[in-house]
């Protein structure tokens, strides 16, 4: 492929945040964008793919589309992967991993395609000493995603490698931390608008606050992580890359006057925010504090965002010791903060009620296996 040659890609999102994943894209002069379930297409060049990786705050992955074809039986799945030419993707001293899903398809034993689907890569590239890329399942250089749908394959190559939530500041996670792409919807729904004090009372690792103070200093998401596997390909262009990272740096606005604030009742939980910011190179940027949510009392007249996270009751402390810090909590809102905008990312419902909020718009949202609402409100 060169660096022109328009291909077809598709960028994975968690279900619900399609719609902003899309405008991101457009943002990013992404074209032919098609929503899609999980996820948005768009057709581009592998320079466009690398951007996509670097620059999308709520995409898990950038899925090359290399190959679909019939696949109603093993011979046809081994006869379709065999047809490509895989020294584009992998040389043998490479290594990969292949990733299936099926779906209304004949082929609905995941292990066997993913076997059958290896011993057609291998077999193109067995070099006549033998030499031949090997599969590794922790942390192979070349994810191959084999999808099949009511018998239609679509193979995939996986230009991000790991998830893209790992921006690579996270030095501690904390007892329940929101991923880093929630945390970017999150921001995105709640409508803040990058100058505004933005405030977490319950900000744990600090997440929200990451990427809020990445968002207002026009940082890319993509620049603090170590590696992407469009690196390992073989069309991978070094000095290509490094023109697109220093061009990202240098959109990077200069640090203006923002207030950001995070509070959190667990001295450790602040120690881990700051870790987290200082390793995000962000720290000046953001004040932190230990303090209960119920003495929440920021100063009047701010006119600024609380997002934030509380906790839900199933994997930090239980429902009945939290009902009261939701009421004392939800006090502090209606007492102390009229005229402030607020996003709530909340995992359980009855605690939820204990805030007493003037009505709410709710966006359903799943963060990793539990059900959430974000409430947005005016306070
Ligand atoms: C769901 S976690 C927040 C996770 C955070 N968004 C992150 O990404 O790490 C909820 C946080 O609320 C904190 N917390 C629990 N009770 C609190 C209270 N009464 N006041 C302030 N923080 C509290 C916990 O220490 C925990 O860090």
């Amino acid at each position: 492929m060169s660096a022109s040659q328009r291909e077809p890609f598709f960028v994975t999102c968690p279900t619900g945040l399609e719609p902003l994943l899309e405008a991101e894209m457009r943002e990013l002069r992404l074209v032919r964008t098609v929503r899609g379930v999980r996820g948005v297409a768009f057709e581009g060049s592998i320079h466009d793919a690398w951007r996509a990786n670097l620059h999308l705050r709520t995409a898990v992955r950038v899925l090359w589309r290399v190959a679909r074809f019939a696949a109603p039986d093993p011979d046809a799945l081994y006869a379709g992967v065999a047809a490509l030419d895989w020294a584009r993707f992998l040389s043998p001293e490479r290594t990969f991993r292949v990733i299936v899903r099926s779906r209304d398809s004949a082929l609905d034993h995941t292990l066997f395609v993913a076997q059958r689907t290896k011993d057609a890569v291998v077999d193109t590239l067995r070099e006549p000493d033998g030499r031949r890329p090997s599969v590794d399942l922790d942390d192979p250089d070349l994810r191959i995603h084999v999808h099949l749908y009511r018998d239609r394959c679509t193979l995939s190559i996986d230009t991000s490698g790991a998830s893209l939530h790992r921006r690579g500041w996270r030095r501690t996670q904390g007892p329940a931390p929101l991923s880093e792409v929630l945390a970017a919807a999150v921001l995105s729904f709640s409508g803040w608008n990058r100058r505004a004090p933005l405030l977490d009372p319950f900000c744990g690792s600090g997440t929200l606050l990451c990427e809020a103070a990445a968002l207002a200093a026009g940082r890319a998401p993509g620049l603090s992580r170590e590696r992407f596997a469009f690196e390992a390909l073989p069309n991978f262009d070094a000095a290509a890359w490094s023109g697109l990272r220093s061009e990202a740096q240098g959109a990077e606005a200069p640090p203006r006057k923002l207030v950001l604030r995070g509070s959190d009742a667990s001295p450790a939980a602040i120690e881990g925010a700051g870790a987290n910011l200082e390793a995000a190179g962000l720290s000046g940027r953001v004040e932190l504090e230990v303090a209960d949510a119920g003495d929440f009392a920021p100063r009047r007249g701010w006119n600024a965002w609380v997002v934030t996270n509380p906790p839900y009751g199933e994997r930090l402390g239980d429902e009945r010791a939290l009902a009261p810090v939701y009421r004392a909590f939800g006090a502090a809102l209606r007492d102390r903060c009229a005229g402030y905008r607020l996003a709530l990312l909340s995992g359980n419902p009855r605690l939820a009620s204990e805030l007493e909020l003037p009505p709410a718009e709710r966006v359903a949202l799943r963060n990793g296996a539990i059900d959430c609402e974000l409430l947005l409100a005016d306070l």
